[in-house]
């Protein structure tokens, strides 16, 4: 269940980090999952998102030791690893551990004198629902190994150095995305982030509405192979387009009514593909205006038409998604309602007027069983800060 009491939980690592490696002080750092409200597949084509952090979180915490070992525990596995700075290598046995592991290798080349650290970390980010549990435990780790070490990167740095640790080290393509907001998210607002030169700007969240995410409980089990066949297929629209138009260097540079000029020149798919980020990148231009006018039903219709989108140009949904899709836009006080994240499963993402909240939550979960015969889990989150090091109240 969704984490209500952050000191306790605090306490409890900190607890936990004494039994394993004596007691002393500690410090604690966390880091936020995330969740996008629109711009969907767009990171990697260098365009435009709007995420928001999520209080669902990865607390770490760890102190610093006299020599290069490192030693790591996980609450949530019920294990832990140690290994040296001078040798760090990915371990199958222990899969999670490699995400720790990649941002300590990456560290380490930048900074050469790191020291090692004694570290427990503990996540309420659902794994494998779409909501970046793996960014939220990179970029906790890059966090508590500047702290211990008493060093400070740029936050864009360090999402850079974590989203190669997934990249370069584990070996799964993301985009710059979930990195980049879970280390610069902030309170009461989305991130405009635009990707090509990762500079952001907040859009405050009307107070009137809250952001749940409904979670089908579908494990997103094409994800990986299908995410890399959409950006192989990206590459391959922007070496076509780039042709006939001088300067396209990615999807990001085409405009819509460029596109349309130019659409017979891709084959199919990948002319579906183009149309999806092309009009996406637009689309999150158009939302970001609609929130700040409070518009929204605007944003609505901008994630109702980027839903569509993803479901037939890009082909990245499937029948649990569209299913919570169709049924939360059915609930009064829902305002928008789409997927989230790469696809093929994990969660939706919905505006939900604040009133509305728990009669929108019941009628999800009845109707989602009802029709599919999954529970599904629904999870409401205030946009939340970025990572940084915390302190247990009182
Ligand atoms: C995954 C990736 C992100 C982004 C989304 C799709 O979450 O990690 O970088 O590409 O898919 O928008």
């Amino acid at each position: 269940m969704h984490e209500r009491n952050p000191g306790a939980r605090l306490r409890t690592a900190v607890d936990r980090f004494e039994e394993l490696y004596g007691p002393g002080t500690c410090r604690l750092f966390r880091a936020p999952g995330r969740v996008n409200l629109i711009g969907e597949h767009t990171d990697y084509n260098d365009g435009f998102v709007l995420p928001m952090a999520i209080d669902l979180d990865v607390v770490i915490a760890a102190r610093p030791r006299d020599d290069r070992g490192v030693r790591v525990y996980s609450s949530n596995y019920g294990e832990g690893v140690r290994f040296s700075l001078d040798a760090v290598t990915r371990d199958p046995r222990r899969p999670w551990s490699d995400y720790v592991r990649g941002v300590v290798f990456f560290f380490n080349q930048a900074f050469p004198a790191a020291r090692g650290m004694d570290a427990v970390i503990d996540g309420t980010v659902p794994i494998g629902s779409g909501l970046s549990s793996s960014a939220a435990v990179e970029t906790a780790t890059a966090v508590a190994l500047q702290g211990v070490n008493g060093l400070s990167m740029d936050r864009r740095e360090m999402a850079l150095l974590c989203q190669r640790a997934e990249n370069e080290f584990v070996g799964a393509r993301c985009g710059i995305m979930d990195q980049l907001v879970s280390a610069c998210g902030r309170r009461g607002a989305a991130l405009l982030l635009d990707c090509r030169s990762l500079e952001s700007q907040a859009v405050p969240i009307p107070e009137d509405v809250v952001i749940a995410m409904c979670d089908t409980k579908k494990r997103r089990e094409l994800a990986s192979s299908e995410y890399n066949r959409r950006r192989a297929e990206c590459e391959e629209a922007v070496r076509i387009l780039g042709e006939a138009v001088p300067g396209v260097k990615a999807l990001r540079d085409v405009a819509p009514e460029a596109f349309e000029a130019r659409r017979h020149l891709l084959p199919d798919p990948l002319d579906r593909r183009a149309e999806h980020v092309v009009y996406e990148n637009r689309r999150v231009q158009t939302s970001v205006a609609a929130l700040r006018a409070r518009d929204l039903a605007g944003l609505g219709r901008e994630m109702a038409a980027s839903h569509e989108s993803l479901r037939t140009r890009y082909e990245v949904s499937c029948a649990e998604l569209d299913a919570m899709v169709r049924i939360a836009a059915e609930v009064a006080g829902c305002l928008g309602a789409r997927m989230t994240g790469g696809g093929f499963g994990g969660c939706t993402v919905n505006v939900v007027r604040r009133d509305a909240v728990p009669e929108f939550v019941a009628a999800v979960k009845r109707r989602y069983r009802a029709e599919t015969g999954i529970a599904p889990a629904v999870y409401v989150s205030a946009p939340s800060d970025g990572a940084g090091e915390v302190f247990p109240e009182g």
